[in-house]
């Protein structure tokens, strides 16, 4: 089959510089950031500073806004246009269902807020000197039209391409992805769409791609303690690490953190990564619970130690 473009989703306490790095060892390119409050920016909120961070050797790097109120969304805009960064790209978030997002009528709250969303995009639009992307859901699981009508509306406004998750709002992460809503706005607008929505493994990408029509195809949860799945959709055949690699890479990721954030910060915001490389690989459930209890960067060598030892001792 024609060849598939891979794409990091943006995804909130996940996709920061020590998740990408792991990912672009195995082929990631179009690498993004977490989603930024704009108007954490505005404010100066401390956490934006590690959210923002590039590695010296990134090529391409997506940034991530999310917000509702335009005067926000202007200033912000102008901090990330005027910043050391040089973002590739601007992706505006159409799409996070959080209740304390949509309380503010930011995210996915926007799509059943569309004049709101109009001003925000125009301000942001007016600002930005690059690339504008927004990263949408679909409004109807039926019907296209109002999926379709969204983003043509958003393209008109000088919208250069669009990442569709195929689910609805009220869907969060669950359900079927709907193929055709996305297939429908691909055929309807001239800028590049991205389809995501499902992919774990290179046949999900596959499937998504054939049925939506779209070769860019953006995967989320799927490169959680999974970062290979880069390579897979890379070479469209499945690929299996072994035990070893898992958990070389694991404390590859784990010491890259360890230099974002400081062993303390490191080993807290590590956890639900380890948990990611290790869950639902057959290692013992003592050494899958004695996660939560990591502290030191001794304590996760510990650990390491542990599962090295089990993993040398059974076939994968
Ligand atoms: C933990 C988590 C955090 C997320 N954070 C963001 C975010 O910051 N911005 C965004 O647009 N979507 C965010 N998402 C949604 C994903 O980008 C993606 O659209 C969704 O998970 C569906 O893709 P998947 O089925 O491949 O996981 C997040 C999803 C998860 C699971």
């Amino acid at each position: 089959m024609a060849s598939i473009v891979p794409i990091l989703a943006p995804m909130a306490g996940y996709t920061d510089l020590p998740f990408r790095r792991a990912c672009r060892r195995y082929g990631l390119y179009y690498g993004t950031t977490a989603l930024i409050d704009a108007g954490a920016l505005v404010h100066d909120n401390p956490d934006s500073a590690a959210i923002l961070h590039r590695g010296e050797e990134e090529e391409w790097l997506q940034v991530q806004l999310l917000g509702s109120i335009p005067s926000d969304l202007r200033r912000s805009t102008e901090i990330l246009r005027d910043g050391p960064w040089h973002f590739d790209v601007l992706d505006f978030n159409m799409g996070c269902p959080v209740h304390k997002v949509a309380k503010r009528k930011a995210g996915a709250a926007l799509m059943r807020e569309q004049e709101l969303a109009f001003e925000c995009v125009s301000v942001i639009r007016e600002i930005w000197p690059g690339r504008l992307t927004v990263k949408m859901r679909i409004l109807d699981e039926e019907e296209p039209a109002p999926t379709v009508e969204l983003a043509q509306k958003l393209v008109s406004l000088g919208v250069q391409g669009l990442a569709i998750h195929g689910r609805l709002a009220k869907m969060v992460y669950s359900g079927p992805v709907h193929t055709n809503i996305i297939r429908a706005v691909r055929e309807a607008v001239p800028v590049t769409v991205t389809a995501n929505g499902g992919v774990f493994h290179w046949e999900d990408a596959r499937k998504l791609s054939e049925e939506t029509g779209c070769d860019r195809i953006m995967v989320a949860r799927g490169a959680i303690g999974h970062p290979w799945i880069f390579r897979e959709l890379l070479q469209q055949e499945p690929y299996l690490p072994t035990k070893e690699e898992r958990l070389d890479l694991m404390e590859f990721h784990l010491a890259e953190m360890v230099k974002e954030y400081g062993e303390r910060g490191a080993m807290i915001l590590g956890r639900k990564i380890v948990s990611g490389y290790i869950c639902g690989q057959g290692f013992p459930r003592e050494l899958r619970a004695s996660v939560v209890k990591i502290c030191t960067w001794q304590d996760f060598q510990t650990l390491l130690v542990a599962l090295r030892n089990d993993a040398a001792g059974r076939a994968y």
